[in-house]
């Protein structure tokens, strides 16, 4: 589930994390394991299951035409945005309840420590292309909406229709299962018996790509078309840094898949990259931040009963992490996950580690 990376990739670039850039206000505790100051990153690119061929695209990239991480991880999803039969993502992805595709998507540069984002999006397939455009041509950090549709056509973007006719026919279906003005969770179950959303009573899907470069440096991105038949102008997780991504330079990358509402309150992938700070592996970090989540969870249950079942958080939620020094990991909260990991043996997807369950 992890590897140790190469040394000499530092040393050659002049790069590392003097002991001195630790944190002084660690505790004894998340201090236990201070981060090794002279590991070097090699070069990998970690990714939801989805993402197999987008970790092999983002490495290659990397190593082939010497792409900072972040780009080649928003050129590395690209494929998934266009895929139809991912229903999560992009071009395909299930629409919200009036039936319009709103797309969610967050690029994080570490060397710069800057970001952008597009939230409910329309029309457009590559979100995370805009969001890139976003961070690199001006000095915001999301746009949303009509604005971010605007945007990405002044960039050159074409408008195109993104719901597909299965997509249709799948929110066809849902609409006419749907009774009630209450949208919170139990109108969840009322998703049709369509193989592609058998795993999850109502899919948020996505795709998170943290690449690591052989100088060390980091990048990442997230793009979704959020939860499927949500309120209109809903925002999840994926637009937002911290939550459904985050990367620091000094430490490490991380991003999050699975319901975005957990790992907004949680401030998700920010706390998994300062538990990496603070020593712990790529794995255990995961592993710390959905124990928090379901620390939260639980007691968000008292007002919404739906989010716990038998003692324990009743949604998916899987965290993914890439640590500075080539260490790698992911988590997820019930079991039975998969994630993408390309580095120099390849491409291939391992299982997550599981927070509850078995
Ligand atoms: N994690 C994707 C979403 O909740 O929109």
């Amino acid at each position: 589930m992890s590897r140790i990376s190469r040394r000499r990739f530092l040393r050659v670039a002049g790069v590392g994390m003097a002991a001195s850039t630790l944190p002084s206000f660690a505790s004894s505790e998340t201090a236990r394991r201070p981060f090794s100051a002279d590991a070097a990153g090699s070069c990998l690119a970690i990714s939801s299951a989805n993402g197999i061929a987008s970790v092999a695209v983002a490495r290659a990239l990397v190593l082939e035409k010497a792409m900072r991480p972040v780009s080649a991880a928003v050129r590395g999803v690209a494929s998934v945005e266009a895929d139809e039969n991912d229903m999560s993502v992009g071009y395909g992805g299930l629409p919200n309840e009036l039936g319009v595709v709103q797309l969610d998507s967050a690029c994080m540069d570490g060397p710069t420590h800057n970001a952008g984002s597009v939230a409910s999006i329309e029309d457009i397939m590559h979100p995370a292309q805009v969001a890139e455009l976003v961070m690199d041509h001006t000095d915001h950090i999301n746009l949303v909406g009509p604005g971010a549709r605007q945007f990405a056509l002044d960039y050159g973007f074409k408008a195109e229709n993104l719901l597909t006719e299965r997509a249709r026919g799948i929110w066809l279906k849902w609409r006419a299962q749907r009774s009630g003005d209450d949208r919170l969770w139990p109108l969840l179950d009322t998703v049709p018996a369509d193989p592609a959303l058998a795993a999850e009573p109502r899919p948020w899907g996505t795709i998170h790509c943290s690449v690591l470069a052989p100088n060390a440096d980091l990048g990442c991105c997230t793009t979704t078309s959020g939860l499927a038949f949500k309120i209109p102008g809903r925002i999840g997780d994926s637009p937002l840094i911290g939550c459904g991504l985050y990367c620091d330079n000094e430490v490490g990358s991380a991003g999050a898949t699975g319901r975005g509402e957990a790992a907004i309150l949680s401030g998700g992938s920010w706390l998994v990259v300062e538990r990496m700070r603070a020593g712990d592996t790529p794995e255990e970090a995961c592993l710390y931040a959905l124990r928090r989540v379901a620390q939260q969870a639980e007691r968000g249950a008292r007002w919404q009963p739906a989010l716990w079942k038998d003692g324990q958080p009743n949604f998916g939620l899987t965290f993914y992490a890439l640590r500075k020094d080539g260490l790698y990991g992911s988590a997820n909260m019930r079991g039975g996950g998969r994630f993408a990991i390309a580095d120099e043996k390849g491409a291939r997807l391992e299982n997550c580690a599981i927070a509850f369950g078995q």
